[in-house]
């Protein structure tokens, strides 16, 4: 655990007393202290100040900002990084003009995963997984979510589940399980979904809650995967079993996703890329925070998220990366920023907001992480230095981060 001193911060980025959830109007508003340090005890945030009053102190290692500016770490609250395999040869059927229902219903996609996975040991899984967090971590998320829900049996979700529990104990980072064995109907089930649904209340959530392999319960609540009603059922059963739900809501339709989440009382819908006035205010008139994956929109060549619609209703919105390896093989929150400001007409201060504190609540680690906030663990982006806060989105492709700080070391 270290102790710790960041100096020459240009600007210290969402700093905060006070951490609330930010909806509407209150979601532009990002407080940044200028020309500051930062020192960090046992790996958490102790003091911020003013660097012309910054005096050293016994025992602490001194990281030189060197004028760039420190945010908090990207809260990705919505991934699916434990995979057996990527999928290029389906991007390459999608240039082709194959659309991602064909391609499912191929044998592609989400089942395509699911074989993959079957044959790959827990161990195999856990290095590639682990793999990919690590350059996550690089890339400046410090606190992430992972869903199962590329096993489809019963083993084969425990096996994912189990990966993601190593990963939590292997990761210095806080790491949150989902349960999404309602991702896909498995090629046993096709003619027999009723069957699949048995299975996955009467069998894998007993099994999941007495291992305590999860936090939280999902559904791909999609045409041609489970309806609005099978979700209610899943979500309901999750509750039973100490799950609360965090639903795949309206991506390539109007599902009634929005609704079945925020009628369960979930944690997030996500997605949201097809949604009509209806949806939008149930959204707003609800606890239910939405969760917006730009990246998957552009990796699929949809329409963007309706962001400025939802913000302007008063929704809590966060971003987060999907990262997966059917419809955003990318898990680059950097990216994931500028693209919400460029396609969706957020503003830099929104988007951060969005990727920093309100994703952080999207997976209740919002007493630990997405503000800089003494008391919260010291999992910081330090960038090089930038003229604004406008020219992190603006350098899309660029990589500003210099170093990450992860519970006050360097990340190596
Ligand atoms: O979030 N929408 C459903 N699930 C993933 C895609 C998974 C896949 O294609 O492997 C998503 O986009
Ligand atoms: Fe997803």
């Amino acid at each position: 655990m270290s102790n710790a001193v960041i100096i020459n911060i240009d600007k210290l980025i969402n700093v905060r007393e006070e951490y609330p959830l930010l909806q509407g109007g209150a979601l532009a508003q990002l407080p940044v202290r200028q020309n500051a340090f930062l020192r960090i005890r046992d790996g958490r945030i102790v003091a911020t100040g003013s660097m012309p009053q910054w005096e050293a102190a016994d025992n602490e290692t001194v990281i030189d900002a060197k004028g760039g500016s420190v945010l908090p770490g990207w809260c990705d609250s919505h991934t699916h990084i434990v995979f057996a395999a990527t999928r290029e040869d389906e991007f390459v059927d999608k240039i082709k003009g194959l659309s991602y229902a064909e391609i499912a219903a191929k044998g592609g996609g989400i089942l395509n995963s699911a074989r993959r996975l079957r044959t790959t040991s827990e161990d195999d899984l856990l290095e590639m997984a682990w793999q990919r967090l690590h350059k996550l971590v690089h890339q400046g998320t410090t606190a992430i979510e992972i869903k199962s829900g590329y096993g489809l049996t019963l083993n084969d979700e425990l096996k994912m589940l189990r990966v993601i529990q190593r990963l939590k104990q292997k990761a210095p980072i806080p790491v949150k399980a989902t349960f999404l064995g309602a991702h896909a109907i498995p090629e046993e089930y096709k003619n027999n979904t009723e069957g699949y649904i048995n299975l996955v209340i009467d069998e894998m959530l007993p099994a999941i809650e007495k291992e305590k392999l999860a936090d939280y319960v999902d559904v791909f609540c999609e045409n041609g995967f489970f309806s609005a009603e099978q979700t209610w059922r899943i979500g309901q059963a999750g509750l039973k079993h100490g799950l609360l739900p965090k639903i795949h809501a309206n991506q390539l339709s109007l599902s009634g996703g929005v609704q079945t989440g925020v009628k369960l009382g979930a944690v997030s819908v996500d997605h949201l890329e097809t949604m009509d006035e209806e949806a939008i205010q149930v959204l707003a008139n609800s606890n239910t925070i939405g969760t917006l994956l730009p990246t998957a929109a552009f990796f699929l060549r949809m329409a963007f998220q309706p962001a400025r619609q939802l913000i302007n209703a008063g929704c809590a919105i966060a971003l987060a990366s999907d990262y997966n390896p059917g419809s955003s093989p990318s898990g680059n929150m950097n990216l994931v920023v500028a693209m919400s400001c460029i396609q969706m007409k957020m503003l830099p201060e929104e988007a951060i907001n969005a990727a920093t504190i309100n994703g952080a609540y999207a997976m209740q680690v919002q007493q630990e992480v997405g503000s800089i906030t003494t008391g919260k663990l010291a999992n910081l982006i330090i960038t090089k230095p930038i003229p604004s806060i406008a020219y992190l989105p603006y350098s899309f492709g660029d990589n500003l981060v210099e170093k990450v700080i992860v519970r006050g070391s360097v990340w190596e």
